[in-house]
């Protein structure tokens, strides 16, 4: 009987999205505590482009030809041995990054540890469930560091991006006033999820200290750069976290990472289900069409989330 195969966009060295071809790749097997997942939608998120241009290598091992995407939403087609938590059927979505570059979600399917999956909220539809797992679990992580407490004060730098849409959310769910950042164009957008937007660059730290006069309780980053800016406007007493910049450590910051985690997600989803986080999805293209997903990706402005579907032969 021949091998069984799948397509999928993948690159056999590091580079651009030039790189980027669809090839016939073995159909993934399904180990023990593994649910294989037929692939719906899969989000695309700037840490593709940053692996696929060489960016991780100094900290993980690649096997090439490699397939990227970590977010995937889809239907369950396959169980490994003792993996009572899926059955068939399932419609699932997942955060999926290994431990190694090379098994990714911009293919037709994917086989994950059961312990990264968790079910579809209804309410979601496939793109919005695939959009979902990374950005909210990063916004999730960076706001369980900080402890907000109900009534405290939350500044967001970079609130229109997928983190922030997902933090701002989160953090007004749990009771939190946020001050989000973000250009112009995307107030509205900012307003609506709960925040009240500032605009970014020079003058922010004057525009935080009208608002919030005493400083704020806590400043997560989502962008880099921000700092000196966050500094300047956090309380003594406060806490910082950042999940682009390494450098937050050494200035009594927490550098955040998100992790895969099905019982985080169900967390986020819970969330979903109780009318407190949308999923707000601006661009999607089929699978062939993964490099213009990532170029987009790239221009640092889609101001919410990009994702492929169309996992058709
Ligand atoms: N450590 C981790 O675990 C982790 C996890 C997820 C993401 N990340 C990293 O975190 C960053 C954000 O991720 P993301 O998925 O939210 O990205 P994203 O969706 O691509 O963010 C795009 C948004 O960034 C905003 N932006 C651009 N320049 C800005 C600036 N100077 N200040 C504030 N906002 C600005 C843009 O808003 P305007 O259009 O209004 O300018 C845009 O909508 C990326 O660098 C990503 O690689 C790290």
């Amino acid at each position: 009987m021949g091998e069984r195969t799948m397509k999928a966009m993948a690159y056999a060295s590091y580079g651009g999205v030039e790189k980027l071809e669809q090839l016939e790749l073995p159909l993934p097997k399904v180990g023990p505590g593994t649910v294989r997942i037929k692939i719906k939608a899969a989000g695309v998120n700037p840490v593709d482009w940053k692996i696929m241009a060489g960016y991780l290598d100094p900290i993980m091992d690649v096997h090439f030809p490699a397939v990227p995407g970590w977010d995937v939403a889809g239907v369950v087609d396959a169980v490994g041995f003792d993996t009572p938590e899926f059955n068939i059927g399932d419609e699932v979505h997942a955060y999926g990054r290994r431990d190694t570059v090379g098994i990714g979600s911009f293919a037709q399917y994917i086989t994950l540890p059961a312990g990264a999956v968790a079910h579809k909220p209804k309410q979601l539809s496939f793109e919005e469930a695939a959009a979902l797992p990374l950005t909210g679990g990063t916004a999730l992580r960076a706001l369980d560091a900080l402890e907000l407490a109900p009534g405290q004060t939350l500044l967001i730098h970079n609130g229109a991006g997928g983190v922030g849409q997902a933090a701002i959310q989160i953090g007004r769910a749990a009771g939190a006033r946020v001050l989000a950042t973000a250009s112009e164009r995307n107030h509205e957008l900012l307003a609506s999820l709960g925040a009240e937007p500032l605009t970014y660059g020079e003058g922010l730290v004057e525009s935080v200290r009208a608002l919030a006069p005493g400083g704020v309780d806590a400043v997560a980053d989502f962008h880099g750069g921000a700092l000196e800016d966050t500094l300047a406007v956090l309380k003594e007493s406060g806490k910082h976290a950042s999940i682009a910049d390494g450098t937050v450590g050494e200035h009594g910051g927490r550098y955040i990472w998100v992790r895969p985690d099905g019982r985080e997600l169900a967390r986020i989803d819970e969330l979903v289900e109780a009318g407190k986080l949308s999923v707000h999805v601006v661009s999607s293209y089929p699978m062939q069409e993964a490099a213009a997903a990532i170029t987009q990706s790239m221009g640092g402005h889609a101001g919410g989330k990009i994702v492929l579907t169309e996992f058709t032969d």
